[in-house]
């Protein structure tokens, strides 16, 4: 099958809500990402863009259809099995950052390393450095979290979801709470994480001019993919 091409695959996938009202908030999706693609999620609000990301993420795990990461069907893997997987592979960003504020940026960055503890701490303290340093943020690795800007902060946000090498980063509108620059700055963070270290990305986004600067844009209406 398409295993080395795509590093990403849904199949069929379908998600169902069951409360309040019975509602297919996704309907037979079926995308492909290749790896060190840039891709884009866009649609109306209520489209089903976040619900696909959850999904696609691997904390929802009550949909139909199949999700395949780098070949491997995440359909069939325990709930263990899925954090492993989540906490190795797949980087988050969302649109709050979540970081701890009593934190300093360095620390915050670690946290999902040393969770993972696939190295020792003084390895995963230089690694989380070199990805400071990587985004022109080496200078603020001391800082408290709460004292850095809005767009410092998602900057952060995004070395953090880089620290364990993920095969791919999820964002969900994470510039939707950025003025226009700092957006910007966000979406050439991850065009320069793409074209300098081939990372798979996977952003929603409503911003129509960001989404004209990813590879191509997946629309999704009312559940469905937009052909
Ligand atoms: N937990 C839930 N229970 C019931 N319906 C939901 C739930 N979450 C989302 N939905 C519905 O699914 C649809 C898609 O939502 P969502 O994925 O959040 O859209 P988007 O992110 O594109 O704005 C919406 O109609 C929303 O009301
Ligand atoms: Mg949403």
């Amino acid at each position: 099958m398409s295993k080395e091409n795509y590093i990403f695959e849904t199949k069929n996938l379908s998600k169902f809500f069951r409360d309040p009202v019975d509602f297919q908030a996704l309907k037979n999706v079926d995308i492909s990402i290749k790896r060190g693609e840039f891709v884009s999620i866009i649609g109306s609000s209520g489209s089903g863009k976040s619900t696909l990301l959850y999904v696609l993420s691997t904390l929802d795990t009550d949909y139909e259809g199949q999700i395949f990461l780098d070949g491997e069907d995440l359909s069939k893997k325990t709930k263990n099995q899925l954090a492993e997987i989540r906490n190795a592979k797949i980087g988050f960003v969302f649109q709050f950052h979540y970081l701890l504020p009593e934190f300093t940026v360095l620390e915050n960055v670690m946290l999902p390393a040393l969770k993972l503890a696939k190295y020792p701490e003084p390895e995963i303290k230089k690694r989380a450095m070199e990805k400071l340093e990587m985004l022109g943020l080496a200078d603020q690795a001391d800082k408290r979290a709460n004292k850095l800007s809005g767009g410092q902060q998602q900057r952060v946000a995004i070395v953090r979801a880089l620290i364990n090498d993920p095969d791919i980063i999820f964002g969900d509108e994470p510039t939707g709470n950025l003025d226009s620059k700092n957006a910007q700055n966000v979406f050439d963070t991850f065009k320069e994480l793409k074209e300098k270290f081939g990372q798979t990305i996977l952003v929603v986004t409503h911003d129509m001019a960001l989404a004209a600067q990813t590879d191509r844009s997946i629309r999704l209406h009312d559940g469905e993919v937009v052909k």
